[in-house]
């Protein structure tokens, strides 16, 4: 592989990398040579993918922490914890996120009555748990003077979700695409331009990766419905966010700052 995506040497910190996603952004940045923190709330339960990846990760190369990025105190601690083992970052991936599943109880409310705390909920973690954790590990990159930062965004900062993709779910009210998500996760495509300029004078770059749906456990009415509408004919599969990441983790985007790469198939150019 050229040396341009080789990240032999460096140290990366994920948030939430324990969930869906998590383990792909780990295995991508452990596969290009980088010493990873994979970083989870207290608490959280690994998804199938983290343990399967933990168990078959060099563990002098992949370290398991906590931190919730809520909580500023928590992620200092984690801050602490890197430093000490592994010295300042120069990559962080900012995956951890929320969204709504359909079968969660107030994906059943009515728009007039959904709950004000899950919207506050979201912007908490999506949007406030970027921001403190820049402020805490992106300072250090700012200080040293160079790093990648790579925040997690979503089909959904550009375009409204198509609710007929639901429209088949049985029950009443009927299934609602919450306007939280989508909300928050404009405001880390905004923030990420904000950042990209406030750092590019010290070597620090920050850019958006955005995901489209990705193949998973959907039902079959779901999976036609939104393939059918992308100009790729697909849902992503978790192997096609690898090189996006890869991309802006390393040098090869060395030209790359304030971006938001949407990987989505297509689906925003329709
Ligand atoms: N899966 C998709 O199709 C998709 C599509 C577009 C964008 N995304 C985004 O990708 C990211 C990962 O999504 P996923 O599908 O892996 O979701 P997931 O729910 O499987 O994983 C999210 C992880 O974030 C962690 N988390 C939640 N609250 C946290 C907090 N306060 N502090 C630290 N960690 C916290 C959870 O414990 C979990 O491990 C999210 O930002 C999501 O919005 C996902």
């Amino acid at each position: 592989m050229s040396t341009r995506f080789s990240l032999d040497g460096q140290v990366a910190v994920v948030t939430g990398a324990q969930g869906r996603l998590g383990p792909v952004w780990v295995d991508t940045l452990l596969e290009a040579g980088a010493v990873v923190w994979a970083l989870d709330r207290p608490g959280a339960s690994a998804s199938a993918g983290f343990d399967a990846l933990q168990a078959r990760s060099d563990a002098s190369r992949l370290f398991i922490g906590t931190a919730d990025v809520t909580d500023r105190a928590s992620i200092e601690a984690a801050r602490d914890a890197v430093l000490a083992k592994s010295g300042v970052p120069s990559i962080l991936v900012n995956n951890a996120g929320i969204d709504q599943p359909p079968d969660s109880g107030t994906s059943r409310a009515r728009i007039e009555d959904l709950p004000v705390e899950l919207f506050r909920r979201m912007v908490d973690v999506n949007l406030i748990g970027t921001f403190q954790m820049m402020q805490v590990f992106g300072t250090l990159m700012v200080e040293r003077g160079s790093g990648s930062i790579i925040n997690i965004g979503s089909l959904y900062a550009s375009v409204s979700p198509d609710q007929r993709f639901y429209d088949h779910f049985p029950g009443e009210p009927p299934f609602l695409k919450v306007p939280s998500y989508g909300a928050s996760k404009a405001g880390v495509v905004s923030m990420t331009k904000y950042f990209s300029t406030l750092w590019g004078g010290y070597g620090v770059r920050v850019n958006t990766l955005s995901p489209g749906g990705v193949l998973g456990a959907q039902d079959a009415d779901f999976k036609q419905k939104y393939s059918s509408r992308v100009p790729l004919r697909r849902l992503a599969a978790e192997d096609d966010l690898k090189g996006p990441l890869l991309f802006l983790a390393s040098t090869a985007s060395s030209y790359v700052s304030g971006h938001e790469l949407r990987v989505d198939g297509g689906f925003t150019a329709w």
